[in-house]
């Protein structure tokens, strides 16, 4: 148990880092105002969670270290092909948050585990900490369904 959480942190510190270099592209590519500032948003609160699994590393007596994870960069790599191919921007913008949103819901599926593991381990305050970033997550996801439901969607739509 304790070699299977360690690996999935390693997995997910590799995660957000690569999350903040995609959060930035996504940013610049975002036409929507609002789209802009929940990625620009995101990817400083990203910065924190990365702070924090520094810390639970530490309380696990565990040097930080990221093990490539394919799932993420899968993930990453579709948001890639929806910047290369969308037609015009309405489009972009609704492809880019269903990419995005993918990612959150990879997000929130580790952290939900990591907590759950951290706590049968016995780490009460690593367990808090995954479950401030699993929070996060989660109203990053919320966030993006709403700024689909309302702009994104109809402008797609009509274009
Ligand atoms: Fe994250
Ligand atoms: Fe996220």
């Amino acid at each position: 148990m304790d070699q299977m959480f360690n690996l999935l942190l390693q997995d997910v510190y590799y995660a957000e880092k690569a999350l903040l270099r995609a959060l930035n592209k996504m940013a610049k590519q975002a036409t929507d105002e609002k789209l802009q500032k929940a990625f620009t948003d995101h990817r400083q609160e990203t910065e924190g969670q990365v702070e924090r699994l520094e810390q639970v590393f530490e309380m696990f007596d565990k040097k930080p270290r990221a093990k490539k994870c394919d799932a993420i960069l899968g993930i990453i790599a579709e948001g890639d092909e929806v910047m290369e191919k969308a037609e015009d921007e309405n489009v972009l913008d609704a492809g880019l948050i269903a990419a995005a949103q993918a990612a959150e819901h990879y997000e929130i599926s580790r952290y939900g585990t990591l907590a759950a593991w951290a706590a049968q381990l016995g780490n009460a305050q690593a367990a808090r900490l995954l479950n401030e970033t699993l929070e996060e997550e989660k109203k990053a996801d919320a966030l993006l369904s709403e700024i689909a439901e309302s702009a994104v969607n109809r402008q797609a739509r009509a274009a």
